[in-house]
């Protein structure tokens, strides 16, 4: 699926092949993926060219390029997963790549954005997200969004040798309206 959606201070655009190598270098970096449910094991060009083919012709995927609005620069992706339209739900992911943005408020933004088009254009009734426990800072900010923490899904990942759990958050159609405003 591909979309073109602005918050406040960023743009979400399509995915562009020709980042690859820029996000790979993102998601190699330990402070960065430290947290990430995709696990720390390295990457290849061709298993990512084949994740953004399949992105793109997802009908059930929207992952999107967070840019800043006003300079352009690429920061990271967003998406939404597993899009089900028979219960009007999906999953949120996000990385800002970009580390010396953290912090700044466009993980915020990016996600707010995107949440507007889940709600509105695809409208959906929940989404939900996963987190690592330990991963505070995307707590702060989910938590500061408005998503509610609903579970705690044990030893649901296995990363560097180890069975984890990790926390399972939410957020409903008209929680996201009652805080942020309209869908349209
Ligand atoms: C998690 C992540 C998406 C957050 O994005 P960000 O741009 O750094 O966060 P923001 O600046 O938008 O902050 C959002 C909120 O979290 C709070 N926050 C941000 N960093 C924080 C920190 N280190 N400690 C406490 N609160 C923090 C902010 O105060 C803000 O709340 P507010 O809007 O009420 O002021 C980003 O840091 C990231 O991509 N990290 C690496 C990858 C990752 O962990 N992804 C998530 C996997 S589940």
């Amino acid at each position: 699926m591909r979309a073109t959606l602005s918050g406040d201070r960023v743009l979400l655009r399509p995915l562009d092949a020709e980042n690859i190598p820029l996000v790979i270098s993102w998601l190699r970096d330990p402070d960065v993926n430290r947290y990430m449910l995709s696990g720390h094991e390295p990457i290849s060009v061709e298993d990512e060219a084949r994740w953004y083919a399949e992105m793109l012709a997802s009908e059930s995927d929207l992952v999107l390029q967070i840019h800043d609005a006003g300079t352009g620069r690429y920061l990271g992706n967003t998406g939404l997963h597993r899009i089900d339209r028979t219960h009007r739900s999906g999953e949120l992911g996000i990385m800002i790549g970009d580390k010396v943005q953290w912090g700044l408020g466009y993980g915020r933004d990016a996600m707010i954005a995107l949440l507007r088009h889940a709600f509105g254009e695809l409208g959906l009734h929940r989404v939900h997200l996963r987190c690592h426990p330990d991963n505070r800072r995307g707590l702060a900010a989910y938590r500061a969004i408005g998503f509610t923490e609903v579970g705690r899904e044990r030893e649901a990942i296995f990363i560097e040798g180890e069975w984890q759990d990790h926390l399972v958050l939410d957020m409903l159609e008209h929680e996201f309206r009652e805080l942020h405003g309209d869908t349209a």
